[in-house]
């Protein structure tokens, strides 16, 4: 299949990118760099030794949009595009809403121009909320706690309706959970933006040095020790589902709504990603037990199975792999 990969110079998009090139597919690229950089182009060229068309434009430029699908005979469209800090959608929410939204929305709007009709999301674990049961299951109650949050769960209702109204879309909804690791060149990872929000980046640079210590959010959670459980899942099984995801909804002879999480299935509490990363690294991690982060849950973790049973698809991947490719990046950033 022809790809137009929507932010695919980000994280996630990036090791799509090599997953959809390795299995075959033709990619196109489209990204405005505003949290990426044009040489993570490069490098999935590196890695895959196939040329990518690159667009760098903003996607809610509609013009140029349309001309990329009157260049390029697309048959998919993977959206990753879009912010995804939590905190800065709580001080800029009408930035999150502009981007996130329409993002989607112009580029639906042209794929409805082009009678292009199969498309996948990326969604979060983020809709949940503070989850009622767990491990979550795809129908259970959807209440995010921040506009990023809600970004997500709007698109998602946006991409109900628009399935209500015409049966021959064929969509993925991919809620995924934590996404950590990198490719196992280095070549690509997750670069941050200053200090980092997310736990395993900031693993890895206190034990590059480049930070000081490790805050670990709360040691009070109803949890056996104390201290947050999530559901980390390697960025490469996470790219995999979305190929298997595409390709799916491409064999599919009539349309449909596949939502479906993306996780492993099983938690880790941060003192155990700590432990963990401290055998495989042979670092120590220095840190401090601290107040609990304001929006965090205690438990957060995936039932896996409808993913398992409708895209074949199942996490590849243990927290040790994790750690080892995720600190294998951080070294690569030194060299
Ligand atoms: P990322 O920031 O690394 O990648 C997003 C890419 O989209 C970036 O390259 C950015 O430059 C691009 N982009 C943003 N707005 C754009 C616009 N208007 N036009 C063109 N390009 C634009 O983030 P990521 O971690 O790769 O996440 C990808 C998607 O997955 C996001 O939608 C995010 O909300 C979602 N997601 C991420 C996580 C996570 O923990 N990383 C978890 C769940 C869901
Ligand atoms: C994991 C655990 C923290 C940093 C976020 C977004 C979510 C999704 C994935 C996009 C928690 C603890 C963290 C630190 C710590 N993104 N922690 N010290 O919050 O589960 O999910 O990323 O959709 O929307 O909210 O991930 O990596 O920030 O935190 O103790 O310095 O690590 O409290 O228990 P989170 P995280």
């Amino acid at each position: 299949m022809k790809i137009l990969v929507a932010g695919g110079a980000g994280y996630i998009g990036m090791h799509t990118c090599v997953v959809l090139l390795d299995a075959g597919h033709d990619v196109i690229i489209i990204d405005s760099l505003v949290n990426s950089q044009k040489s993570n182009i490069d490098r999935i060229q590196r890695i895959t030794n196939r040329d990518i068309p690159f667009v760098e434009a903003d996607v809610r430029d509609r013009q140029l949009v349309s001309k990329v699908f009157e260049t390029h005979s697309i048959d998919a469209i993977i959206n990753f595009a879009g912010h995804k800090a939590v905190g800065e959608s709580v001080a800029q929410p009408l930035d999150y809403y502009d981007n996130n939204l329409n993002c989607a929305i112009v580029l639906l709007d042209c794929m409805v121009k082009y009678n292009v009709k199969t498309f996948v999301f990326s969604s979060s674990a983020t809709v949940y909320g503070d989850p009622v049961q767990l491990p979550i299951k795809e129908g259970a109650r959807i209440a995010p706690q921040n506009p990023y949050g809600r970004t997500k769960q709007y698109i998602e209702a946006l991409l109900l309706d628009l399935y209500a109204s015409d049966d021959s879309w064929k969509i993925a909804i991919l809620r995924y959970f934590n996404p950590v690791g990198a490719h196992a060149t280095g070549l690509i990872g997750e670069k941050p933006n200053g200090t980092p929000d997310n736990l395993m980046p900031y693993i890895t640079q206190v034990a590059a040095g480049e930070l000081e210590k490790l805050s670990v959010f709360g040691g009070d959670y109803d949890t056996p020790d104390g201290t947050g459980i999530r559901d980390y899942i390697h960025v490469m099984d996470l790219a995999k589902g979305h190929v298997n995801a595409v390709e799916k909804l491409d064999s599919m002879k009539a349309g449909k709504v596949l939502t479906l999480n993306l996780g492993t299935g099983r938690g880790y509490s941060v003192l155990e990603v700590i432990k963990k990363f401290e055998q495989v690294s042979g670092q120590k991690i220095p840190y401090d037990i601290v107040e609990r982060r304001a929006g965090d849950v205690a438990s957060c973790y995936a039932d896996p199975a409808l993913a398992r049973k409708v895209l074949d698809w199942k996490s590849e991947f243990g927290i040790d792999e994790m750690c080892v490719d995720a600190w294998n990046w951080q070294l690569k950033q030194d060299d």
